[in-house]
């Protein structure tokens, strides 16, 4: 592990100007590429915000914003009176990846416009929302059938003949190229459409890898609590699963052995699921280290980034993947509805070759229509403009959910993982019931799903999982309501 040391009068240059590349983003590139190359170490003070925005002349709101972001992200934390120091831990091996890999490409990170539109009416399609509070659900009222039948259209009118029976076996090259410029700009990652492969969703993808990777009895490190679904997964493939627990700062391996014969880790990132958690920084480090010390591969499923409501979406932790051990999982199941069935897989040259394989072996299972049509959405600015409009609705039905309870039962339960995706974790207060609430709610038509269905080892107080996304407004707040008179 590095030392740290006092080094507030480290220069930091600002990486050149890029065209598209923010004067923010490239403030926060500075600095975050400083930590992780090991200019900045461990408790190293940084310069204030006065002297940056002076030395690299950019407002010094501007520069606060990017310290804020860094302090979210576990990279630096900030105290009155002492500044803002170091706090990201990064592995000599780690360090040396860097050093070996580094190649001097501008990194290509972007910040988004956006434009701005309009929810739809909410209660035109009341049919198809789901059941108050059902968690991991996309809401099927923000893309109108008709809006994703006209990008289907265009992408049929303009089909040639040959995409109708040769497309790629990883998929049409037209998406992967889409896919590829949006990670680019808004997850961090630098790839290419080559290095894409198309599937019908991260399940599919994680099922891929799994028997890509796996032998029977092979050990696999998931995170406790975690996504029962891809538990399951790993099951089916023979693995012994190895349960990791959850703390503030995202999984914690030090309770998984290094002589353990463990060849893949699961992670979410971004949003654990459930709890919510940011990794932090540290234990991303920790992580790609604990893979490499293993020869382990770890699959970071990114199922919902894109929604984050108070800051930008985090840079994946594919985007520090120096040494090649990350598996990254992404999908449009969640951003646009769920029986779409679009995903992919980045997946680090070695193993992109064995799922590739395998593909050709078992056939490939999403259509060139759907996969024209999402490339069609994507290359206009109809799909970021859905995104935007998604995040903006999701951030006002949880907030509906939130402002009622705290009106209705204030004192009567505790909330954490609110900042992100479609769901947030409600803690009872000691002397509540879950099973009679469980009961209770489902007379009322509500489903309440208790965390504890998401634990294997670990021992949680009781809590559920609250799915706010598939809701109208108005199914928000009334729901809301019966919830609150529950907790009363
Ligand atoms: C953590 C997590 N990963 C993956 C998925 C499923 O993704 P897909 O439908 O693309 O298989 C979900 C679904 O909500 C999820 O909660």
């Amino acid at each position: 592990m590095s030392k740290g040391k006092f080094s507030s009068g480290v220069d930091l240059p600002l990486p050149v100007n890029a065209p598209g590349v923010t004067k923010q983003e490239r403030a926060y590139q500075a600095i975050r590429d400083a930590i992780l190359n090991g200019l900045l170490q461990a408790s190293d003070r940084l310069p204030s915000t006065r002297v940056l925005s002076q030395r690299w002349g950019i407002a010094r709101g501007t520069v606060e914003s990017v310290f804020e972001r860094l302090q979210l992200e576990g990279y630096i934390t900030r105290k009155v009176g002492s500044g803002s120091l170091v706090s990201a831990v990064i592995p000599d091996s780690y360090l040396k990846a860097v050093t070996d890999t580094r190649t001097g490409e501008p990194d290509r990170n972007e910040s988004v416009e956006i434009e701005e539109t309009p929810v739809r009416q909410e209660g035109r399609y009341r049919a198809q929302v789901g059941v108050p509070f059902v968690a991991r659900l996309a809401s099927p009222l923000l893309i109108a059938p008709a809006e994703w039948a006209a990008h289907l259209q265009r992408a049929m009118a303009a089909m040639k003949p040959e995409q109708m029976c040769d497309v790629e076996p990883q998929g049409a090259w037209v998406l992967r190229d889409q896919i590829a410029q949006y990670l680019r700009k808004h997850r961090g990652i630098d790839c290419r459409a080559e290095q894409l492969l198309i599937t019908n969703g991260i399940r599919h993808s994680i099922d891929l890898v799994a028997r890509c990777v796996l032998k029977p009895g092979d050990d696999v490190c998931v995170e406790d609590p975690g996504y029962p679904a891809v538990h399951r997964i790993f099951e089916k493939a023979g693995a012994n699963l190895l349960y990791a627990p959850i703390d503030n700062e995202g999984i914690d391996l030090h309770g998984i052995s290094d002589s353990a014969e463990c060849r893949l880790a699961y992670v979410t990132p971004a949003h654990q699921s459930p709890l919510g958690v940011i990794m932090s920084a540290t234990r991303r480090l920790e992580l790609l280290d604990w893979a490499q010390r293993q020869n382990a591969w770890i699959i970071e499923d990114d199922y919902d980034s894109e929604f984050n409501y108070q800051s930008a979406p985090l840079p994946a932790l594919k985007s520090i993947d120096s040494m090649k051990r990350v598996v990254y999982c992404g999908s449009f199941n969640q951003a646009l509805f769920s029986n779409l069935r679009l995903g992919y897989i980045l997946a680090p040259p070695e193993l992109h070759h064995r799922i590739l394989a395998l593909w050709h072996t078992i056939g490939r299972s999403v259509g060139v229509s759907e996969q024209l049509g999402l490339a069609e959405f994507m290359r206009g600015p109809a799909f970021l403009r859905h995104l935007r409009r998604s995040r903006q609705e999701y951030q006002t039905l949880r907030d509906i959910v939130l402002d009622t309870l705290m009106a209705e039962a204030p004192g009567r339960y505790r909330i954490s993982g609110e900042h992100a995706g479609f769901h947030l974790i409600l803690w009872l207060s000691p002397d509540q019931d879950e099973d009679a609430l469980v009961r209770e709610a489902e007379r009322l038509g509500l489903m309440l799903q208790p965390l504890r269905n998401s634990c294997r080892e670990i021992d949680l107080p009781p809590a559920f999982v609250l799915g706010f996304a598939a809701l109208t407004r108005a199914q928000a707040r009334n729901s809301a309501r019966q919830l609150a008179r529950l907790l009363h």
